[in-house]
């Protein structure tokens, strides 16, 4: 059994990064992390997330706002950081308070800016097969496939888990790689049948352990993009790694799988913002 570990692959695409941002003499790429509220955890990715932009040499901001902001207060926050000249990606953190629509939120960024690929301009390109700005996790994913070798052309793809964040634009990145794609979730009848079809399955579900063994075809490609506390302050995948990886060829384990690619892609679509920029002004 392979360990699809994301870490060395993460550490390349950051070392890239690095070496692009030192050899240009523009400003750095700038991002702006929102974060509404003090969600534990969003605490902890937006942590992660401006350590990698130090360490890579971007400038990153965090614009902290209370859980109480309006809605309209907060667009207009987006709308400022849109006309900012020095950000070039912009993202809200997710979960957002109830009386905010994030729907609206992911509307008002900047879709040039867009670095989560959540705006619908960004969401209508990725589906259509144009080129844009898509959701880091998902990308990430992809890109673990590919340096594993592991063949998505003409391969089985099972997806559980429909949100727009993973499940919905890892479909879209899976068919564009010429993958057949089935994308289950909650309502979804005799999910074991469904996932011991996949070649490979990418579990995005948000239930510790449930994916054991007997959802897992031989040989099969497992990757697992849940992430859960534990009551001994542990983290927890959605996959039960024990009884999984006797049946798999490969599997990515949690921590140390997914989660460092999803912070290198989202770098790397923000030099991707950044690069744009300097082709105008040069
Ligand atoms: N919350 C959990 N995952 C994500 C993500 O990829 N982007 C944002 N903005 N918030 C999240």
């Amino acid at each position: 059994m392979l360990l699809l570990k994301g870490r060395p692959l993460s550490k390349k695409v950051l070392q890239r990064a690095s070496e692009e941002i030192s050899a240009s003499d523009a400003e750095p790429p700038g991002l702006a992390v929102v974060l509404v509220g003090n969600n534990p955890a969003s605490e902890t990715y937006v942590a992660y997330k401006q350590k990698a932009c130090t360490k890579t040499g971007l400038k990153s901001t965090l614009i902290r706002l209370s859980d109480k902001i309006s809605e309209n207060d907060l667009l207009h926050e987006i709308n400022s950081l849109n006309e900012n000249r020095s950000i070039h990606g912009i993202l809200c953190q997710l979960p957002l308070p109830d009386h905010i629509s994030g729907s609206k939120v992911a509307s008002a960024i900047d879709p040039e800016k867009d670095v989560d690929g959540f705006h619908p301009e960004n969401v209508g390109k990725l589906w259509r097969g144009e080129d844009g700005l898509f959701p880091c996790t998902p990308s990430g994913i992809i890109a673990l496939l590919k340096e594993s070798e592991i063949r998505i052309d003409g391969a089985n793809t099972v997806i559980v888990g429909r949100s727009n964040i993973v499940g919905k634009p890892m479909a879209a990145l899976f068919l564009r790689e010429h993958a057949t794609v089935t994308l289950t979730h909650s309502h979804t009848t005799d999910l074991k049948s469904v996932t011991r079809r996949a070649d490979i399955l990418v579990v995005a579900m948000g239930r510790p352990g449930f994916i054991t063994g007997e959802f897992v075809k031989q040989g099969a490609t497992v990757i697992d993009v849940g992430i859960s506390r534990t009551e001994d302050k542990g983290l927890a995948g959605d996959v039960d790694f024990d009884s999984v990886s006797r049946i798999a060829g490969a599997v990515t384990p949690v921590p140390g799988g997914v989660g460092p690619l999803t912070i290198a892609f989202l770098i790397n679509n923000t030099l991707r913002s950044w690069r744009r920029t300097l082709k105008y002004v040069k």
